[in-house]
């Protein structure tokens, strides 16, 4: 099997270039969309005690790493765990991967609703009179509804042609690699910032705004005691952060040599929670400041309440709606990249195929499974749950992968590098390189502090789960009311028997582990 060379793999140009290209991954729907609704779900104030510790006891320790693997192994994820722990190790790492490829489908879907929206703005979204084919909006708004106005454009096809749009954007900044990766970021990440900060300055500067950013960050200490709330934080940091999917570890794997990991992961982290919290202001001063009421899922907070307050705004509405979708798009499509490059690299290395050939292998299921999330089919038309197939289909697939699929990972990768290969030895190998070398402390967070938390509430969570029946089963499916059941088990099979297939059925030897020739090195300095 031919091994590509990391000539031919592809470095970084510049540690900008990659600290772009990393925080361009973090931040994105999980900064804007996901974040703002959990913090309401979890009561605002309380969400932060568990936010934090899940930055500094998970967060930054896990980035760290993800990084540290990608960087002294130069390989993507399945490759760099099976330098530390065999074949189970690159068993995990697909897994992973398979896992990141299912959220890519849906994620970019959502992507396609956002650049419907963006489209729309522009259009009818903030004209009154809009109906849809549900029984609730049947009748045509009085005044503006983007509520009526999403669940209109959801239940056409029109979705599917931005998906595609999206599919194939995605493509052109990746053909290339870590060149053309890095010339859209330059552009998409300082955009994506200038926007979040124009939010910031019109909620704050509206009657009321304050309000919001103080529910949001008058800490409560009532939740504490409840896990939901420390799952609820422990899940979105790992989203967040593009923890658990191979994404890091495969950007960390175009790292030139001596790069300070650390450094690089205190950065990255630091920035994304930064723009999570502008993110936060921006919402809540919103939502305080037209008294909108952000019930429904997870997506209803950005895709028509926000809308709503914007649509306040008269004539500016239309520029303000567009600014704001377009702002999801860019900083979505910074994410999408990365959640793509991670499967598509580690490919690359196990096959020893092109890059084209591995994006190909990417794309084509990627695609046809986001277009199953668009699916426009009306299930629902009361509107009780999802409303149509490809949400209820998108609200099941997330409710799996996002509340297990990165958790267990991380609680994997903790133990593989604690245990297997010992945690002192990642902490060397990382502080060979760094102006702020980590202490033995490190070791007892990898070892014990992480594979606890992350246990404690996977355990928990797995016995919550079931006690109430299984997710989704009582919501109205129309004819569809065995998805309940598929869903997860199409989520195992396809993920499980991916992950086999690839370590099993086309084994390859483990590259050799950077990590036990390091002692001399230390002792040599
Ligand atoms: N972090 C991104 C966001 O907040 C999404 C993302 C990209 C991601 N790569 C990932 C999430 C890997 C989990 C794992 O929107």
């Amino acid at each position: 099997m031919a091994t590509i060379s990391q000539e031919e793999r592809g470095t970084w140009n510049s540690k900008l270039g990659f600290v772009l290209a990393a925080s361009g991954s973090a931040i994105g729907l999980g900064n804007i969309v996901f974040f703002a609704s959990n913090a309401y779900q979890y009561g605002g104030g309380a969400f932060y005690l568990p936010y934090f510790v899940a930055l500094f006891a998970l967060g930054i320790p896990v980035m760290i790493v993800e990084f540290g693997l990608g960087a002294s192994t130069r390989r993507a994820l399945p490759q760099a765990l099976s330098a530390v722990a065999g074949k189970r190790g690159e068993f995990v790492g697909w897994w992973s991967l398979s896992c990141a490829l299912l959220i890519t489908m849906y994620y970019i879907a959502i992507l396609g609703w956002a650049l419907g929206m963006m489209v729309g703005a522009l259009g009818g979204l903030f004209e009154p009179g809009a109906t849809a084919p549900f029984a609730p909006f049947l009748e045509p708004s009085a005044g503006v509804s983007s509520t009526v106005y999403f669940f209109d454009l959801i239940a056409t096809y029109w979705p599917m042609l931005a998906v595609l749009v999206i599919w194939a954007l995605n493509g052109m900044i990746l053909i290339k690699g870590t060149a053309t990766i890095e010339k859209a970021v330059r552009i998409f990440v300082p955009l994506m910032w200038l926007f979040m900060i124009g939010l910031i300055v019109l909620a704050l500067t509206r009657d009321g705004g304050l309000d919001g950013v103080l529910y949001l960050f008058t800490p409560d200490f009532a939740g504490v005691s409840d896990p939901a709330v420390w799952k609820g934080a422990f899940a979105q940091m790992f989203f967040s952060l593009s923890l658990g999917l191979g994404t890091m570890t495969a950007y960390a794997s175009y790292l030139p040599k001596r790069s300070d990991v650390v450094n690089n992961s205190l950065l990255v982290s630091f920035m994304n929670c930064g723009f999570e919290f502008l993110a936060g202001v921006a919402i809540f001063g919103l939502l305080f400041a037209f008294a909108l009421n952000p019930v429904g899922g997870t997506l209803s907070l950005s895709f028509f309440v926000i809308p709503q307050g914007i649509a306040e705004f008269g004539a500016l509405a239309k520029v303000l709606g567009f600014a704001f979708f377009f702002l999801m798009v860019v900083a979505g499509l910074t994410s999408s990249i990365s959640l793509i490059e991670g499967p598509a690299a580690a490919l690359r290395d196990k096959l020893g195929i092109s890059r084209a050939a591995a994006l190909a292998i990417v794309f084509v299921p990627g695609a046809l499974g986001s277009l199953a999330y668009t699916l426009p089919t009306i299930v629902d038309p009361g509107l009780a749950a999802n409303g149509t197939l490809g949400l209820s289909l998108l609200d099941m697939m997330d409710h799996w992968v996002f509340n297990y699929s990165l958790l267990t990972v991380g609680f994997l990768e903790v133990i593989f590098v604690g245990w297997v290969l010992g945690a002192s030895k990642l902490r060397r190998a990382v502080n060979l390189h760094t102006r702020i070398p980590l202490g033995p402390w490190f070791d007892v967070v990898l070892k014990y502090v992480a594979p606890g938390l992350l246990g404690f509430v996977l355990i928990w969570s797995l016995i919550q789960e079931f006690g109430g029946g299984l997710y989704a089963a009582g919501n109205p499916l129309g004819g569809f009311d065995w998805l309940p059941v598929a869903v997860p088990l199409f989520w195992l099979i396809f993920t499980l028997g991916g992950a086999a297939y690839l370590t099993y059925g086309r084994p390859t030897p483990p590259p050799p582990s950077p990590f036990d020739t390091m002692s001399d090195d230390v002792s040599a300095l």
